[in-house]
């Protein structure tokens, strides 16, 4: 079965053509990252008319590098929440648009959902397992017993990891998005800065990370406010192992709790280094395997997005062509 996959949630105009939920046969991605770095973050109204000029060419692109024709495509999917609800009707009334004239079926997908099935695209991970997602907006741990039947168990209360990355980042004037530059210095610095593991070791498997964000700036101001050197390593590699203690923490005790050996990490900050290589350490001395997506599939896209929505399909069916984009969409 052919999915043609179609994402506009946030910054990135993305099409892909998946095979089975699991081929990747082509993967467009237009990022809009460097008109929006000029604002330290994304313009919403800006980002849904970029949006608007990209959404064509990136799917003539994604079915010409697939070699196929919209004839050849069994389901349109697309992306209909959470994300910037301008940003999510261009992509949605577009992949209606299409289906609907090509007569091909059509399903609206939950974006979290295609950052779960990320982790199915190129490898043979198969539920059941945990899967912990982290991205700008949402950190979720969820237990994810079949394709379509989940549970979450873990949220965040607060900012999300991607969003604390992003906005310390910012203050220390390293530019939009703030993961990879922290990612980058963090491996140059020493954890020599206290800061708090929210919630580590409270018996619930939510997150927080406002208070750790908090922390950081407090730390900021007041080494401008007694004139001393902020080491901008040194805070980096502090603050992203607070965020991982509490990451991987938190999975691992669920783990435990569960019995489960199958752990799949996905999402914006699973692009992380320090995450990959701290359960890479874990795989080694604890017997679990864990799962990434390449980095390519870790942020947005649209292969994602074909992968769930083929799920979604075989369980559901299509969806109906009056489905509405929503923009706080729950999992
Ligand atoms: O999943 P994603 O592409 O978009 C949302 O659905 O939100 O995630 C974007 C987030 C941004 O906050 C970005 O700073 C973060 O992922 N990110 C990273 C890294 N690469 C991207 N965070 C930490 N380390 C990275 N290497
Ligand atoms: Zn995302």
């Amino acid at each position: 079965m052919i999915v043609l996959g179609i994402e506009s949630s946030c910054d990135e105009t993305a099409s892909a053509i998946v095979k089975d939920g699991r081929q990747i046969c082509s993967n467009i991605i237009s990022s809009q990252i460097d008109i929006h770095k000029k604002y330290g973050g994304v313009v919403p109204e800006v980002a849904s008319r970029k949006h608007i000029e990209m959404i064509s060419f990136v799917v003539e692109e994604a079915l010409k590098e697939a070699k196929i024709d919209i004839s050849d495509v069994d389901l349109v999917a697309a992306t209909r929440g959470p994300g910037l609800i301008g940003s999510l009707l261009v992509g949605l009334s577009y992949a209606k648009a299409l289906a609907f004239a090509n007569d091909i079926d059509f399903v609206g997908v939950n974006h979290m959902e295609g950052h779960i099935a990320a982790n199915y695209l190129d490898s043979d991970l198969k539920p059941p397992f945990l899967s912990l997602v982290v991205s700008g907006g949402h950190t979720y741990l969820i237990h994810v017993k079949d394709y379509t039947s989940y549970d979450v168990i873990g949220r965040t209360r607060d900012d999300a990891a991607g969003e604390a990355y992003d906005k310390i980042a910012r203050t220390l004037g390293l530019g939009y998005p703030g993961g990879p530059k922290i990612d980058k210095l963090a491996k140059l610095g020493h954890a020599n800065i206290e800061l708090p593991r929210v919630m580590l070791k409270e018996d619930h498997y939510d997150f927080s990370f406002s208070g750790l964000k908090t922390a950081v700036l407090n730390y900021i101001n007041s080494q401008q406010m007694k004139g001393e050197e902020i080491v901008a390593e040194d805070l980096a590699r502090s603050f992203q192992d607070a965020v991982l203690d509490v990451l991987v923490g938190k999975t691992m005790r669920l783990a435990r709790e569960l019995d489960i050996k199958t752990i799949a990490v996905s999402g914006g900050v699973s692009a992380n280094d320090g995450l990959r290589n701290r359960f890479a350490d874990l795989e080694r001395k604890e017997g679990i395997k864990t799962y990434f997506p390449s980095k390519i599939l870790s942020t947005d896209n649209a292969a994602m997005i074909a992968a769930a929505g083929f799920n979604q399909y075989k369980s559901q069916g299509p969806s109906d062509f009056s489905i509405k984009a929503i923009a706080n969409l729950g999992l």
